[in-house]
């Protein structure tokens, strides 16, 4: 019956996208990267490429400022502090502005199906490395609007011996901010630490999830990052939505073999890259509508969603470093936005899987209560500035023949046609309200020299006021990753040379399930 429900509204959500976001979601190519915010860009870049075998795009690093780069990314907030009649910084915007000290730095690092672009925001009068100080004070997953980056474990890799060496060689590399939650309680971080490594991840072996390792960790600079290894059930199911969507990974990969940067990471560098997007939201059905109807996610099927994750070892893995802190502050757990899972009857997480061309979006809605039609979990940011250490944006790749700022003026019209307000770029230029009209060009402008030249980049907020990213490849950027990507052996549908559905590259594995399209609900 649960089942039937779920096939009936996926189809509902499919029909949808297919008459209101066909050419928005035909422009997209999955997503482009994650954008994190971080103390310093390069030591983060030399933390997932030493680490996790990335490789870092040199010919890429960054810096820029000026009055354009400044509306784009604070718009909203140098709105909202005007109106407040209060500087800006109080809202957390640095002043990148002409007139300002402060300008973005950033570096990539390139992972098999995507990249991560690690910004920081640092002063640019003083040749002193002084990044702009804000830090979010709620670090755990159970904030609205968090972010949270989840890293695709290989399936034949011994999950607890990864993490432990993950951790073991981020302590030695003095990367104190890295820190592990365990399933098990712990009196406090040293004591985690020791804990054996037969505790370090959380396996399931039966339920929804039967087959699913995963591990909560906080990066470099403590952005909020997970661990995924999926074998039986999960592995299947996941399969069939990649092979529905015609998605591609490394993962399901024929002849795939592992490159240089990977061997020389070592047993930490043993992954497929990406698997999602994190992040909570207030409005469950509204962030999935607006990911699947606007944008043309995929909403993955059953099992997919959280239905019973309750018990000591779940809420131990998702915030333990946060009740260590809140125990140490002296300050309740809820104010610290740690939901109870600890038993069946305190609060409810739910979640949903959009799967775009290379991963998915998460939305996952925190209940202050055990029904969903229940309040939602009040633990909230004061702030929606991404200059906050540790935070996230989610940049979908546009097509490099779109018109990108056409584009992002067609799904602020779908979104508001939808219902859903809020949902507005930033310009290039000054204005009164978020989302006034502007002349097209006034959206958006690439970078025309610089290491950047062919790059174009939106900032826009979401259903929930999630930092969300438009960006495109063009020129002389669009080169530079393709050929990195090759290199690489990344996978991507941007290019006819790095999607493997072009040669067949998943016709062996995507035999076992039904082809794209193919009515698949039937039992
Ligand atoms: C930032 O990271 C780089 C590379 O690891 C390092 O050389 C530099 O000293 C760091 N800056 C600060 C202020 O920690
Ligand atoms: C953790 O392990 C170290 C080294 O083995 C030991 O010195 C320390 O006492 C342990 N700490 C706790 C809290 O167990
Ligand atoms: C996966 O399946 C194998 C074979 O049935 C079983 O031995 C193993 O325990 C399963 N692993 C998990 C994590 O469910
Ligand atoms: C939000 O701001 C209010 C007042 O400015 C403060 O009391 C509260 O602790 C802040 N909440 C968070 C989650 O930072």
């Amino acid at each position: 019956m649960f089942r039937l429900m779920l096939c009936v509204s996926s189809l509902f959500f499919l029909a949808l996208s297919l008459s209101h976001g066909r050419e928005i979601a035909s422009n997209l190519h999955g997503i482009a990267f994650a954008a994190v915010t971080t103390e310093n860009a390069s030591r983060a870049a030399q933390w997932y490429s030493d680490m996790l075998g990335a490789k870092h795009l040199t010919d890429l690093s960054f810096s820029f400022y000026g009055d354009e780069h400044y509306n784009r990314f604070f718009q909203k907030e140098i709105l909202q502090a005007r109106s407040l009649g209060v500087d800006p910084d109080t809202l957390g915007v640095p002043d990148i502005s002409d007139a300002g000290n402060y300008e973005v730095r950033g570096e990539f690092v390139l992972f098999d199906n995507g990249l991560v672009q690690l910004i920081e925001f640092a002063r640019r009068d003083t040749p002193e490395h002084i990044t702009y100080p804000k830090y979010i004070r709620l670090t755990g997953p159970g904030v609205l609007r968090a972010a949270q980056i989840c890293l695709w474990v290989k399936d034949d890799v011994d999950f607890n011996q990864f993490v432990d060496e993950l951790e073991r060689k981020s302590v030695a590399g003095g990367y104190d901010k890295v820190i592990f939650n365990r399933k098990v309680e712990e009196p406090n971080e040293e004591a985690a630490r020791n804990a054996s490594v037969a505790d370090k991840g959380i396996t399931l072996d039966s339920g929804n999830f039967a087959g699913l390792s995963f591990a909560y960790m906080k990066g470099p600079s403590g952005e909020q990052l997970e661990l995924y290894k999926m074998v039986n059930e999960t592995r299947y199911y996941f399969g069939k939505e990649y092979c529905k969507r015609k998605g591609v990974t490394t993962a399901f990969l024929k002849n795939y073999r592992d490159n240089d940067y990977k061997k020389r990471a070592g047993l930490t560098g043993q992954m497929w890259g990406l698997v999602q997007f994190g992040t909570r939201t207030d409005d469950m059905y509204g962030s999935v509508n607006f990911y699947s109807n606007v944008l043309g996610s995929q909403m993955m099927e059953y099992p997919m969603q959280a239905i019973d994750l309750h018990g000591d070892i779940f809420m131990n893995m998702l915030y333990q470093k946060e009740t260590l802190e809140a125990k140490r502050l002296g300050v309740l757990p809820r104010d610290f936005g740690i939901l109870d899972v600890s038993t069946d009857s305190g609060n409810r997480i739910d979640y949903r899987f959009n799967l775009f061309d290379n991963y998915h979006v998460e939305t996952l809605r925190y209940t202050d209560g055990t029904t969903l039609s229940g309040p939602s979990f009040p633990g909230h940011y004061n702030h929606t500035s991404l200059a906050y250490i540790g935070d996230m944006a989610v940049a979908f790749h546009v097509n490099d023949q779109a018109d990108l700022n056409q584009l992002v003026a067609d799904v602020e019209r779908r979104a508001e046609d939808q219902g859903f307000q809020g949902v507005k770029a930033n310009r290039v230029v000054d204005v009164h309200t978020l989302g006034e009209h502007v002349d097209l060009e006034d959206y958006s402008r690439p970078f025309t020299s610089g290491n950047l030249e062919g790059y174009n980049y939106v900032h826009m907020k979401g259903r929930t006021g999630e930092h969300m990213m438009f960006v495109q490849f063009r020129g002389a950027m669009g080169e530079k990753i393709k050929k990195a990507m090759l290199e690489y052996g990344a996978v991507s549908t941007a290019w006819r040379e790095t999607n493997p559905w072009t040669y067949g590259g998943y016709d062996e594995f995507c035999s076992k399930y039904p082809a794209p399209g193919a009515q698949t609900c039937n039992p």
